[in-house]
Formats: C-alpha cells, structure tokens, sequence
C-alpha cells in the first residue's frame, strides 16, 4: 500500500524524524483555517499517490491564509496524472537553502535493502538518476545488520553531504531505518530532505510504501487505507474472496492459479497487438477446486465490468478436472441468465479434458466458444473483443 504524503509525514513524526507542522483539508474554508492555525507562511499541497506534484501545479506557496485558501480552491479537484485531488495538505513553509535526497527500499533483485542518497534532491532527482549518476550514492544494507550509527556515517560520506548537516542527516537516516523496519514498509523516501537557512534538517515530502503481507503484525495500518479510492468491483471481488486485480484493458480473464493466470495476461496482450492494442481487463485467479459459484461469482463480476468486450476463460485442469470446470461454467452461465451477455471463449486442458469439451459442447451455449490452445484461445478473445 502507498500512502499520501500527509500519512507519510504522520509516521516520520511518530518516528521522530523531523517535519514541519502541517493539517489536512478537503474545503478551501479548512485551507484557510489550518492555514491560520499554523501561522505565517505556509504551503498547499495537493495529496495524491503520483509524482511530480509541484510541476503539475499541485504545490503552492501562500504568504497567508486568505491567498492559502484560493490555492486550496484551485488544487482541491484539480485532475494530477488522472489523480482527482480530494485532500490538500497545508504545511509551514521551510526557508530552504538546500534540498537533499534520502529513500531506503527493498531491493527484489539483489536480495538486500538499499539506500539511496543525494545532495542533489527537490524535484528533478529522476533527471539527477538519468543523466548524472555519480551524484546519486547506492548503498546495500544487509536485512542482519541494517543501518548502524557506522553505517549512517558511511551513507552521509559516500554522498557527500556537507560536514555541518553530516550529523543531522546521519540522525535522521538512524530514525528512518527504524521506521522502515518497524513499520514494515518497503519504500520509505524523502525528496526533498532540506537544509533551512539556519543549518536544519526537515523531511519536506515523503513517500512510503507498506508491505501489504505484513499487515496481518500491522493493525494500526487498517486505517490508512484509502476506502474511497478502492475500486468498486474489486471491492466486490474481496467480499467474495476472489483473487481479483482490475486492469484498463478489454478481455476479461479467468483462470486457475496465479501462474497460468500471469500467462495469460501475456499472451492477450501479446495477441491484441494485432487487434489494435486490446489488452486484458483484469486479473482474476479462482485457484484450484473451482466449484460452479466460484466460477459464477467470477463470471458475474468480470460480466459487471462495462470495459469488458469478451473474456476469455483459460483452465488447466489439475486436482480440478476438466469436467468439474465445464460443468462450473454451464451452471455460471444458468445462475447468470440474462446477466451473461458478453463472448466467452474457454479453454480446458489437462486433467479429464475430453470429457470437460464434451459437457461444454453439449451444453451449445450460445455465448461460449471452445479453443483448443491457449495462443488461439487468447487471439479469438482479443478478436471478439474489437466487435
Ligand atoms: N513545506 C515546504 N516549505 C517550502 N517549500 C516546500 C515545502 N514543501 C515543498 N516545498 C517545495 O516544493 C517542491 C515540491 O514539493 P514536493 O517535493 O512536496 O512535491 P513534488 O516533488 O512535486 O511531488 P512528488 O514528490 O510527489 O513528485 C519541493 O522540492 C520544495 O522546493
Ligand atoms: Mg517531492
């Protein structure tokens, strides 16, 4: 889970890295009163999960409160990257003199943590990553031994931060790996980390992201999920305990076990290239043992997505026979009834896969289309989906 930038902040404060005061507001006349309430000159701050806020227009400075609220007015609904801006985040504004750049991340690849840091930060540290490398410091950090007071000194260096903030910045990474491991997060950034004009450290921006399978240690983290940004159909899918993940494509997919689901995601959009780009509408593995409401609940959820045009139903037949699935799907689509209006195309293999053919052609569905490979399976889907 990602979290905005005002949760972020919150959880620096609890860790005991440094921030400035700041309120969340959903209506300019809250703007205006954090903005009060804080004093002096402050910064509107658009609170959406995507980068480069500032240069969309999404951070403002406000010299007072009144020109505070005609910011949050102009930023509140205001479209970032196809983010709709619901929340601002009105903080004190930091005289800057420089802007730094700390994360420590999960490194998947290299099996180990990493910390990345820079004294080039603000907002073009993508740019710095690009085109000038060297100024970006790239620090394993083993998961036995994690960040020690050494280790911070060794990170300030290697980065070059300057000698009178070395200490401060050595501090904050110390609170940071605290967190980033207490919380469980995967992600823990700050860009910019900046040096004021009399010599501090703050945290200006941060992101973070958390582990979702630690949530189960994490109860406190339930109430930073962000419910009105759930989408509603994976909202269903979860009630149903479906393994469902929507996607912006046209072919509804449905498969079993996450694998050949993967896979299949693949050689749709693999196949769509020649449709014109058509691409898969969703993620959905109903897993092993697929009984005819699994399939059914599957059905009518990825049938209830408007962008889907066709959908294409891929069983490997395992522990689940073939015939097991074929007769699950002729009862989906009698349990469904006139809800079933989309193309299906089906196909089985593995386990019983003659007799799972046989129940799907007798039942001569009207809506349903037998493949009898995945690629033809994938490319008819694709097909029907630009009718
Ligand atoms: N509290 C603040 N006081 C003064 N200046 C600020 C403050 N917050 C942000 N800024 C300035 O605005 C710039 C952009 O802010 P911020 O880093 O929060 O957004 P962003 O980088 O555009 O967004 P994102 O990190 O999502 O890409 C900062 O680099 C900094 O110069
Ligand atoms: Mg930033």
């Amino acid at each position: 889970m990602d979290l905005f930038e005002y949760q972020a902040r919150d959880l620096f404060e609890k860790h005991g890295v440094p921030v400035l005061a700041a309120a969340i507001a959903t209506t300019p006349d809250q703007a205006e009163a954090a903005a009060r309430a804080i004093g002096g000159k402050v910064v509107v701050k658009a609170q959406v999960k995507v980068g480069g806020r500032g240069k969309a227009g999404g951070v403002k400075l406000a010299l007072d409160s009144a020109s505070a609220r005609e910011h949050a007015s102009a930023i509140l609904g205001m479209d970032i990257k196809g983010h709709e801006v619901r929340t601002v985040m009105i903080a004190a504004a930091a005289p800057i003199e420089s802007e730094y750049y700390l994360a420590i991340l999960l490194d998947r690849s290299n099996r180990t943590f990493l910390v990345m840091a820079s004294v080039a930060g603000g907002m073009d540290i993508e740019e710095v990553a690009h085109t000038a490398p060297e100024k970006l410091a790239k620090i394993p950090v083993s998961a036995v031994d994690g960040i020690s007071v050494a280790k911070a000194k060794e990170i300030v260096s290697a980065a070059q931060f300057p000698h009178d903030v070395a200490d401060q910045v050595s501090d904050v990474l110390l609170k940071l790996w605290e967190l980033f491991q207490s919380e469980d997060a995967t992600l823990v950034e700050v860009n910019p980390l900046v040096k004021t004009t009399d010599g501090t450290i703050i945290a200006l921006d941060g992101k973070i992201t958390l582990d979702d399978n630690a949530q189960f240690r994490q109860p406190d983290h339930a109430s930073l999920i962000d419910h009105a940004a759930t989408n509603a159909l994976e909202a269903a899918a979860a009630q149903k305990d479906l393994n469902y993940v929507k996607l912006d494509g046209q072919v509804g997919i449905i498969g079993n076990g996450a694998g050949l689901v993967m896979s299949t995601l693949d050689v749709v959009a693999y196949a769509g290239k020649k449709y014109g780009g058509i691409r898969p509408a969703n993620f959905l593995d109903i897993g092993g043992g697929a009984s005819a409401q699994v399939m059914a609940d599957g059905l009518s959820i990825i049938l209830g997505d408007a962008d889907v045009k066709s959908v294409f139903v891929n069983v490997f037949g395992g522990i689940t026979s073939c015939d097991a699935v074929a007769t699950g799907i002729v009862q989906a689509l009698e349990l469904l009834g006139p809800k079933a209006t989309k193309p299906i195309v089906v196909r089985l293999d593995g386990n019983n896969v003659v007799a799972g053919r046989a129940i799907l052609a007798q039942a001569a569905h009207p809506l349903i289309e037998q493949a009898q490979t995945m690629d033809g399976a994938a490319n008819r889907a694709a097909e029907l989906a630009t009718k």
